[in-house]
């Protein structure tokens, strides 16, 4: 089954920041594991470059906007890597090809009688790009997002005709309970959609910077639609002239976003598909913010580039890795939830889980078959008693991540590598080796303890894929199978193992 998994594209008019790099993060860990799986996977990102913000931000500058793009989409781009991130392609919203297909795309939109011109007052908040309804008003006229000032705008332009859409969004809502997830998010939709569609702005006249409209060159394409279209026109030219992949993976499995940007992705995006006769996506599953913790207890304020407290992703990963930080930010606070985040928490899972819990794990299962065994034990049975708790543990992760519950099922492994820790001081194999009569049992015990911690490494490794990789090659396991989610079960076979470095030294 092909699998296609896009993150939001991200605005060039700030460097990137911690809030960036953990929409990449979740979205990996899924695309990581669907390969796992077998599955078919196309993992798309890149950066969203049109638009207002980043006109403003180019001209106090001084330079153009897209000398701005071109800086700071590759900043985005080198992030990636860096984390580890798996995408499949990096599109740009500048990139001649999304260009072309979008005047294509809103051409056709236009034609199927969707677009009418007209004349639209309202306010309009420049940060977000969003001309706001009634209902998205703070107080004294202020964005509730950025709580700036909204500015009034008057112009002339085309109109996309969002309330057409009505009926046919409360008929996808009803029939499909998970196209938006998790569950209060599509709650927050249906609520949007109850209170009444307004048709919305397609285009601008006064921007200069943007995807030109192919039949009134005045105006330009409301940044939005321009962006939103990205996930589509990317399969058009991911792999060149020869080869579209859009009848392969369209429509998307899953759009990973934050909450901020929900109304765009559960609202606006399937009217657009529908009004271009496109199939709308199967899932959007929509995340919280991270917080910085409020001095005062409270719950704090999203994190974000102007509002300063920021755990600088470049420096964590050239401190701990792209694994500390993959691991934290999908632990620390609940997929779809808000939560904080803060150095201090950070240092705390990287000591007490990562180091102690699963680095430590690992060195002394190595360590004691090194001692006692010279590295090797012939295929030997497992301990019932362990394996039951192993048993199925696959089978639930696949199907938590399926609904892209990426920390549960986090925690779901972890209660095992807990588990294989208590295991190691129940059974003391550092007693049993001391008794000849019980070397069986020494090696059953051997055996049982690298079978654990090998299948909870198969089912890490979409979040640490960096360590993951070096303990399955010290087990003596690097055939192209075995990080299979097929191999995240219990088998008796011969083992031969090699000494392992630290995978998270203490700092
Ligand atoms: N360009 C738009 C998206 C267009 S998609 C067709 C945009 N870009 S953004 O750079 O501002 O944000 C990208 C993603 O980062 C969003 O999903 C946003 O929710 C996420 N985050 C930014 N700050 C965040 C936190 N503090 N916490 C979690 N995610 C946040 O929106």
């Amino acid at each position: 089954m092909p699998f296609y998994i896009t993150t939001p594209i991200y605005y060039v008019n700030a460097a990137p920041h911690l809030g960036h790099a953990y929409t990449a993060i979740a979205a990996d860990v899924l695309a990581r594991h669907q390969r796992q799986r077998g599955e078919d996977v196309f993992f798309l990102t890149g950066t969203d470059e049109h638009g207002e913000p980043v006109a403003i931000a180019a001209e106090e500058q001084g330079v153009t906007p897209l000398e701005l793009a071109d800086k700071n989409s590759q900043r985005f781009r080198d992030l990636m890597p860096l984390l580890e991130v798996s995408n499949d392609f990096f599109i740009r919203t500048t990139d001649p090809e999304h260009v072309r297909r979008v005047q294509e795309v809103l051409t056709r939109v236009r034609e199927n009688g969707f677009v009418y011109e007209g004349t639209y007052e309202g306010w309009y908040c420049p940060r977000c790009a969003d001309f706001k309804t009634e209902a998205e008003i703070g107080p004294g006229n202020t964005c509730p997002i950025h709580k700036i000032p909204l500015t009034r705008e008057r112009e002339d332009n085309y109109f996309f005709e969002l309330s057409a859409f009505q009926g046919d969004l409360e008929k996808l809502f009803d029939e499909r309970p998970d196209f938006v997830m998790p569950r209060h998010r599509y709650n927050e939709a249906r609520s949007f959609l109850a209170g009444g569609l307004q048709d919305v702005s397609l285009t601008r006249p006064k921007l200069r910077w943007g995807v030109e409209v192919p039949w009134d060159r005045s105006q330009v394409f409301y940044v939005w639609f321009d962006a939103l279209l990205n996930y589509y026109t990317a399969l058009g030219f991911a792999r060149g002239q020869q080869q579209d992949l859009t009848h392969k993976f369209w429509p998307a499995t899953y759009h990973i976003i934050g909450k901020d940007i929900l109304k765009f992705h559960t609202i606006y995006w399937p009217a657009l598909l529908m009004a271009a006769g496109l199939a709308v996506p199967e899932h959007v599953f929509v995340h919280g913010f991270l917080l910085t913790p409020s001095e005062d207890g409270g719950e704090g304020e999203k994190m974000s580039k102007s509002r300063g407290n920021v755990i600088d992703p470049f420096q964590v990963i050239e401190d701990y890795g792209p694994d500390a930080l993959r691991f934290y930010l999908a632990r620390e606070v609940v997929f779809g939830q808000d939560g904080p985040v803060s150095e201090s928490g950070f240092l705390t899972r990287y000591e007490t889980e990562l180091a102690n819990d699963y680095g430590n794990l690992a060195s002394r299962t190595i360590a004691m078959i090194l001692r006692y065994r010279d590295g090797r034990l012939p295929a030997t049975e497992h301990d019932p008693e362990l394996t039951a708790e192993l048993d199925g543990l696959a089978e639930t992760v696949c199907a938590q991540l399926d609904r892209a519950e990426i920390t549960t099922a986090l925690e779901e492994i972890w209660k095992r590598v807990r588990r294989l820790n208590r295991y190691v001081e129940e059974r003391a194999p550092w007693q049993l080796a001391k008794d000849p009569e019980q070397a069986a049992e020494l090696d059953r015990v051997l055996a049982t303890l690298h079978e654990g911690v090998r299948i909870v490494t198969v089912l890490l490794a979409p979040y640490l894929p960096g360590a993951t990789a070096k303990l399955m090659a010290a087990l003596g396991r690097t055939g192209p199978d075995d990080l299979a989610i097929s191999a995240a079960r219990c088998a008796p076979a011969p083992i031969e193992v090699q000494a392992l470095e630290p995978l998270f030294p203490k700092r």
